[in-house]
């Protein structure tokens, strides 16, 4: 049965609410026995029907306090069971039957490598037993877990361990209380054989937490950058926020089977193992700080998901945007503040930007949806945070702690929308959003244009603003939207000057208001040619194009005071090139363009890893982003033929460079050390960007005698591109042969291959997909070969082979992990600026896709908004 459209209008308060719920599991691999005890209370007057949901669930029996109710009080239907009369307050008393084994969607209860794990958001509970399974009915849950003693020697779920002990045959059983009420996407439970290490956290209160973090035998050496992460955090969010964590035990848990990276059910977070463990020799520098910050994640849940949730999921960004800003704003702090600041802004350019060029464009919260699994995304995650942040950039840090404050301490306990959010950001500033609340409802990245004027009589410099918000596939109607500009004005020495706007001195740096489709901004006492910097770190999500002559853009690649627009202005600088270049299928860099590279290389003022950062050019599917027609091959030719530019002219310097970073110290993650290796490796890469025999040795060697993944890795990716198909063989069944055991090495093996520029490129996955190593039911696998391969590859992804393969694995996904699949089609969906013979072929595969029995409605939701688009 196709799902149905629903609306965020159409939201009702529950009918019935549950004070306490206790649970009972006897766990079986195959055959899990759930009885559930529900306390209802009637909450409309009205209402009559108890509505508890159902998903894939072997039905047993209900009963109604005590009493078994019989086949004409109820309605059982495949995804409902409604319980007709329904008194003011009652107990229900459910037996059901799961099957984990057999639930390889990894929602819900499921089996993965010997342990039994949940995943319930967002409607994974109902996946395990009947229930009123919606964020706004909040609960206190009593669980009892009983299995084999021996398969899973470990019981975990929420809150407090309250009773364990022995049973018969073999079995035992733990039950835990949790004190806090929640609704049922923060349920957990984990069984399985898991090592442990532990530590303790010591409150701003001087309570004492103890900290567990559970992983497959054999781990234990990889978690303790997740535990060293973890006390950041806790730290981090008392002085940032006054957060104090709220229990007297904190769980971890890393699986390697997990759908999405991570989980913050209430005191036992679950992990993708994939973001959770690392060591110097499997684990890449990136990894490192990415789990930083994704611990951090889930643990700033707690306060910002758990205590406070959604009412709704329409409301999803209320608690994933907020808590990816907080993420966001802790890896500033522990980690290169500039750097991570510009890897956010890269990250939403590369995954929300082309959301909102596609047919599955939506707001921030969607006013509608068919399947919410489609809506995990970067525009509600990410982009959600630059809303936020915006918010904080007007009222102030100050302004913005008093609002975070007032948000916790009203609305503690309970499920709120984003209104109540911005209400309280209003009250305790007293600053009006009402406009700037456009945010969350429209869709669609607004392009700001800018020009500067300066009058030498009257000593004004006139900046111009015009925005576009371009219609997006939902929406037809847009509204200017209220824009933050963070700025300042630079006089030609480079200093920044006072800025002042209708005679009063604002300083040397401002936040302008930017409200209407066209506004002037008239700064006066301006006393020589001056150059503007505007959206300093980013301080809104828009496109910027920045009408600056080049000289003056040259100018503040040097002189802007603000690193993340100086890094910006010459990502816009490499973007019109690369545009004018595939527009004239020739490349051409002009020497002003060298020559910053140049000052970058050998400038002492600018640290290794901001370096690294300025000397990457943009990605293709940035790039995408950014043509009205796109040719997949061209823009890959022309990108590299751009580097191989830059590696020619600037060969000495990358040279010295890669030299001087040279190291021969122990591994460690300092931010220095990180620093230094990014930018000893990009070095590298341009270096062999020609495939220059002296400089592919030197990538050999660095392959051959790392003592570390970061090295080794970038090493074996740059020989796989550019030293030619049988050294790219030899390297890659090196890295197999040493890796294949590992997990987190064996993807990673994934992905390079995925990566490979060669004619046969989809034989050869079609292969590794054989081997007995790759799982399809395992997401990391999938995700790393066919993700990589479409994300990364799109000189070979974006052709027939390419899309017929493609599409191939969603047929064979659709019945073992929708979400999967989901996640994948997106790849194929946004063609409208495609060659006609790729549209074609697409609209032939996705027609295939479409036709197959048993569609899974995210699969669907995504296909007829692409189809309908046409
Ligand atoms: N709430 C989790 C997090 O962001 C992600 C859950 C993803 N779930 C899903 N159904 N897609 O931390
Ligand atoms: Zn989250």
């Amino acid at each position: 049965m196709a799902k149905e459209v629903i609306y965020r209008k159409d939201y009702k308060a529950p009918d019935f609410l549950v004070d306490n719920v206790s649970l009972e599991f006897d766990l079986h691999e195959s055959k899990t026995l759930v009885k559930s005890r529900i306390e209802f209370k009637k909450s409309n007057a009205d209402a009559t029907d108890c509505v508890l949901y159902a998903d894939d669930l072997i039905f047993i029996s209900v009963s109604m306090n005590g009493e078994l109710l019989s086949i004409d009080d109820y309605i059982l239907s495949e995804n409902e069971l409604v319980v007709k009369n329904a008194p003011d307050e009652f107990f229900l008393e459910v037996e059901n039957e799961i099957n984990p084994k057999a639930n390889t969607s990894l929602s819900g209860l499921y089996y993965s490598s010997g342990n039994l794990t949940t995943q319930c958001e967002a409607q994974g509970f109902r996946r395990i037993t009947y229930y009123p399974d919606r964020p706004d009915v909040m609960a206190k849950f009593e669980v009892t877990l009983r299995g084999n003693k021996e398969n899973y020697p470990i019981l975990l779920s929420n809150g407090n361990l309250i009773d364990s002990g022995n049973l018969e045959d073999g079995r035992h059983f733990a039950k835990y209380e949790d004190p806090f009420k929640k609704p049922s996407y923060l349920f957990a439970l984990v069984a399985g054989k898991l090592d442990h290490i532990e530590d303790s956290f010591t409150t701003m209160s001087g309570k004492k937490v103890a900290l567990k973090i559970f992983c497959n035998p054999g781990n234990v050496n990889k978690c303790y950058h997740a535990m060293a992460s973890l006390k950041k955090a806790m730290k981090w969010d008392e002085e940032t926020y006054g957060r104090e964590y709220d229990l007297d035990i904190f769980n971890v848990v890393f699986v390697d089977d997990f759908n999405a990276g991570a989980m913050e059910n209430k005191s036992l977070n679950i992990f993708n193992s994939s973001c959770a463990l690392a060591d110097p020799i499997t684990a890449v520098d990136a990894e490192y700080q990415f789990i930083e910050t994704i611990i951090g994640h889930e643990y700033f849940h707690n306060w910002t998901g758990d205590r406070i949730t959604c009412r709704s999921w329409f409301e999803l960004t209320l608690k994933e945007g907020l808590t990816v800003f907080r993420h966001e704003s802790f890896g500033e702090s522990v980690q290169d503040r500039d750097v991570n600041r510009i890897g956010d802004v890269v990250k939403l350019r590369n995954i929300q930007l082309p959301e909102d060029l596609s047919p599955m464009a939506h707001s921030i919260r969607p006013d509608s949806f068919v399947e919410i699994e489609n809506f995990y995304t970067g525009t509600v995650y990410e982009k959600g945070a630059e809303v936020i942040r915006m918010m904080k950039t007007i009222i102030g840090d100050e302004n913005f702690r008093k609002a975070t404050d007032l948000y916790f301490e009203k609305f503690d306990g309970q499920a709120v929308a984003c209104d109540d959010f911005v209400s309280c950001m209003a009250e305790a500033s007293g600053f009006d959003f009402t406009h700037f609340k456009l945010w969350y409802s429209q869709a669609g990245t607004p392009i700001v244009t800018s020009t500067g004027e300066w009058d030498k009589i009257n000593r004004t410099y006139k900046i111009t603003l015009t925005q576009e918000n371009k219609p997006t596939n939902n929406q037809k109607e847009k509204l200017p939207l209220f824009i933050p500009v963070k700025m300042g004005i630079l006089n030609h020495e480079g200093q920044e000057i006072d800025l002042i706007l209708n005679g009063k001195n604002l300083g040397k740096e401002t936040v302008l208001h930017f409200t209407e489709e066209k506004t002037e901004f008239v700064f006066e006492e301006v006393h020589s040619q001056p150059v503007y910097s505007l959206f300093r770190d980013f301080s809104a999500p828009i496109i910027h194009k920045n009408k600056l002559e080049d000289e003056d853009k040259y100018f503040l690649v040097k002189h802007d005071t603000n690193p993340f627009c100086r890094w910006d202005i010459l990502q816009q600088l490499s973007m019109d090139i690369l545009l004018k270049s595939i527009h004239d299928e020739m490349v051409e860099v002009p020497e002003n363009f060298i020559e910053a590279f140049r000052i970058i290389l050998s400038d002492e003022n600018i640290s290794n890893s901001m370096k690294a950062t300025l000397l990457t050019l943009p990605s293709e599917k940035e790039i995408e982003s950014n043509c009205e027609f796109i040719d997949h091959q061209i823009i890959h030719k022309v990108r590299q033929e751009f580097i191989s530019l830059i590696s020619i002219k600037l060969h000495e310097e990358m040279m010295d460079v890669f030299g001087e970073t040279y190291s021969k110290k122990e591994y460690d993650v300092s931010a220095e050390e990180i620093g230094r290796r990014s930018l000893h490796n990009i070095c590298l890469s341009y270096l062999c960007a020609n495939g220059e025999k002296g400089s592919i040795h030197l990538a050999e060697h660095q392959y051959f005698h790392a003592d570390n993944m970061t090295d080794q890795y970038s090493a074996l990716n740059i020989l796989v591109s550019k030293a030619g198909e049988r050294t790219a063989e030899i390297v890659l069944d090196n890295f197999y042969d040493l890796y294949k055991d590992d997990i987190s090495g064996f993807n990673k093996w994934l992905s390079a291959q995925a990566r490979r520029d060669i004619d046969n490129i989809t034989d050869k996955l079609r292969e590794i997909m054989q081997y007995e190593k790759f799982s399809i039911t395992n997401p990391n696998n999938v995700r790393r070969l066919m993700g990589s391969f479409a994300m990364f590859n799109a000189n070979r992804f974006h052709t027939e082979e390419g899309y017929k393969f493609l599409t191939d694995v969603l047929i064979s996904l659709n019945t073992i992990n929708p979400n999967i699949a989901s996640g994948l089609v997106d790849h194929m969906c946004s063609f409208s600026k495609f060659k006609e013979e790729n549209k074609e072929i697409i609209l032939r595969e996705l027609k295939r896709l479409r036709s197959i029995d048993k569609l899974a409605p995210n699969l669907q939701e995504k296909i007829d908004n692409a189809l309908k688009a046409v």
